[in-house]
């Protein structure tokens, strides 16, 4: 069985106080009805995890950053190394957003040192995918998506990919309000996991969750998280107020 997960990417929101409020709204939801199948993982901004650490403490929700720098230490001013990011207490670091793609120009070199350091510090990789609209609109999805776990995943081994969670996030359903439908959606999350099997082989894709993320709502998860090869979500706008997270993580729970 393939662990399911709902991961909350809260991007560049939440001061501290705000933060810890918001893990302790979710945490007192979980406490009310417990997940039993669902691992479920908060990514607030670097300077919130080691307050958002404590305030978790105790329970199963697990802690992960939204990005890192790609070399251990040294003279790079403003970056975060994957060392820091452990020693706050997160276990679990996102890679390859569509955002740091855009706007910072990570490309699949960047991302591939970045994934391998995560991974050699033991920090679990939440690795995403997607094609813009434009790529969709030329039928180019498969060939994208395709090429980002080729060159992403570059030299890693099938002992590896046990500690990476994919997320498909096709660019043009984040933040819109538009989602993929759930057959769209599980036709590249099958996809995903064949050219997984082809790349990495071991049959590796089988094993592996595939988190779908692109304005998952309370009122979409359910009929996303149906999908045979749908293991999750990561869910940005939605897990920045506890109800709507903790409907999702029901959604979960129920599929
Ligand atoms: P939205 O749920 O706000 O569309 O964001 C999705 C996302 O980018 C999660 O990483």
């Amino acid at each position: 069985m393939r662990q399911k997960m709902i991961a909350g990417n809260w991007k560049m929101h939440k001061t501290n106080p705000e933060a810890v409020r918001l893990v302790a709204q979710i945490r007192a939801g979980l406490e009310k009805n417990p997940v039993r199948k669902t691992r479920v993982v908060v990514c607030p901004p670097f300077t919130a995890l080691s307050v958002v650490h404590q305030a978790l403490k105790g329970s199963k929700i697990g802690l992960g950053a939204q990005n890192l720098f790609w070399e251990e230490e040294g003279a790079y001013t403003g970056e975060v190394s994957a060392r820091m990011i452990k020693s706050t207490g997160a276990r679990y670091v996102i890679v390859g957003h569509s955002e740091r793609r855009r706007y910072f120009k990570e490309d699949e070199h960047i991302i591939n040192k970045k994934i391998r350091l995560a991974l050699k510090n033991g920090l679990k990789v939440i690795h995403c995918v997607g094609e813009t609209l434009e790529e969709r609109e030329q039928n180019l999805t498969k060939d994208i998506v395709g090429n980002q776990l080729e060159w992403d995943l570059n030299g890693l081994a099938p002992e590896d990919l046990k500690n990476v969670v994919v997320a498909y996030e096709p660019v043009w359903a984040i933040g819109t309000g538009r989602t993929a439908t759930p057959e769209q959606a599980q036709e590249v999350h099958a996809f995903i996991r064949d050219i997984l099997d082809a790349l990495i082989g071991d049959q590796v894709g089988a094993r592996m969750t595939i988190l779908y993320g692109g304005s998952v709502k309370p009122n979409n998860a359910a009929g996303l998280l149906a999908q045979p090869d749908i293991d999750g979500a990561l869910v940005g706008g939605a897990c920045l107020k506890a109800s709507s997270f903790l409907k999702i993580i029901q959604a979960s729970e129920k599929s």
